[in-house]
């Protein structure tokens, strides 16, 4: 039988690549445009060029125009193409014509490699979120226990009339309100996630001056951060008027400084803050893990985490929130390597509403 005259040219009008190919022979009879553009062969690929769908180098007889050549019908088979320009995933669809001699065999090659990529960032999206409900729910858990505890404590002690006294009452009562506070960030943090997301994060702003917030936030973690053998040392940090939501800025510099002490290794932390051009950058830098380059955007997506061996505490909220609550001010937050190890991260805010 003969050709059909146009069918080449129909072929031509798809943006899928066809290859007709000859039975058993495998040789190319014809290629539409779409293969012909492209910038590798189909039909005779480098050695190891062909990857089976889990990633394995296929042998050239295992690939698809061979198969397709031998009457085998590929019928959406994944096929991985290494080629220059990265790699590229395509669906084949084959189906072999016998009606004439030697019969042709038709080959369709889809590229997906598009929809491949998305389908791994959203199954690794998944897989963080699984992962961060089985520790969130571990992290609401372990202060609970420890709050029901020092309760029942007190409460048999009450029963049977210990007669404590005031103070005595209080020491017991402190492991169970850091339990609660503990308890409250944890919610507040899950609060604002969803916020964010739903594209609720509000400011209430209000005029006040950076330095003193900044010597404050810092204050108050001296001796969390002496605790895990590091020095917080406020640098340079010019006394400057802004027009931002007081405690959201507080939020923000409280989790880089809680992820400085978390990750510094017990070197020292230093904040600086410096205003230019109408822009106030803070930075808070510690000398510890440090975070691969690779990861240096991740790490502001929620629940992402960097690092390996993950603390239980560790929720990977954190960043999300500052990156968030920089947005809302018209600002931005990002982070540099420092030399020598450890991480600089840097909050930039416009000091006044509608700047920068
Ligand atoms: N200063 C730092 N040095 C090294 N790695 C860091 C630093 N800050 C953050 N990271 C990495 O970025 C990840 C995300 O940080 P983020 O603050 O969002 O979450 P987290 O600290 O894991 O949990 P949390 O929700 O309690 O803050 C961390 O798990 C860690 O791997
Ligand atoms: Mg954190």
């Amino acid at each position: 039988m003969s050709e059909q005259p146009g069918q080449e040219s129909v072929l031509d009008f798809l943006a899928v690549p066809v290859l007709r190919v000859e039975e058993e022979t495998g040789r190319v009879l014809s290629a539409n445009a779409a293969a012909r553009a492209l910038p590798f062969s189909l039909e005779a690929p480098a050695p190891g060029a062909v990857l089976d769908e889990t990633g394995e180098p296929l042998p050239p007889e295992l690939c698809p125009v061979h198969r397709a050549a031998r009457g085998e019908p590929l019928e959406g088979a994944l096929f991985r193409w290494k080629t220059p320009e990265g790699e590229r995933s395509f669906v084949v669809h084959s189906r072999l014509d016998r009606s004439r001699s030697p019969g042709v065999a038709t080959v369709s090659f889809q590229d997906v490699t598009q929809w491949r990529r998305a389908e791994a960032d959203l199954l690794r999206a998944l897989g963080a979120r699984d992962t961060f409900l089985s520790v969130a729910s571990h992290e609401l858990k372990t202060p609970i226990t420890a709050l029901q505890l020092v309760l029942e404590r007190l409460q048999r002690g009450a029963r049977r009339d210990t007669g404590f006294s005031g103070p005595q009452v209080a020491e017991r009562l402190e492991p169970a309100l850091r339990q609660v506070r503990r308890l409250g960030v944890l919610v507040q943090n899950l609060l604002d996630v969803s916020r964010a997301r739903n594209n609720h994060f509000d400011l209430d702003r209000e005029r006040f001056e950076l330095g003193s917030l900044v010597r404050e936030v810092c204050e108050r973690f001296t001796e969390q951060a002496r605790h895990a053998g590091s020095e917080l040392l406020v640098e340079d940090c010019p006394q400057v008027e802004v027009h931002w939501d007081r405690l959201r800025v507080e939020q923000a510099l409280s989790n880089l400084i809680t992820n400085a002490i978390k990750y510094g290794a017990g070197g020292p932390i230093s904040v600086r803050a410096e205003r230019r051009d109408g822009v106030v950058s803070l930075h808070v830098e510690d000398r510890g893990i440090g975070v691969a380059g690779d990861d240096h955007e991740r790490i502001f997506n929620p629940f992402e985490r960097a690092t390996s061996g993950h603390r239980v505490e560790s929720l990977g909220l954190g960043l999300y929130i500052v990156r968030e609550i920089a947005r809302a001010h018209g600002g931005t937050v990002g982070l540099t390597g420092r030399d020598g190890g450890g991480s600089c991260f840097t909050l930039r805010l416009p000091a006044e509403e509608g700047y920068g």
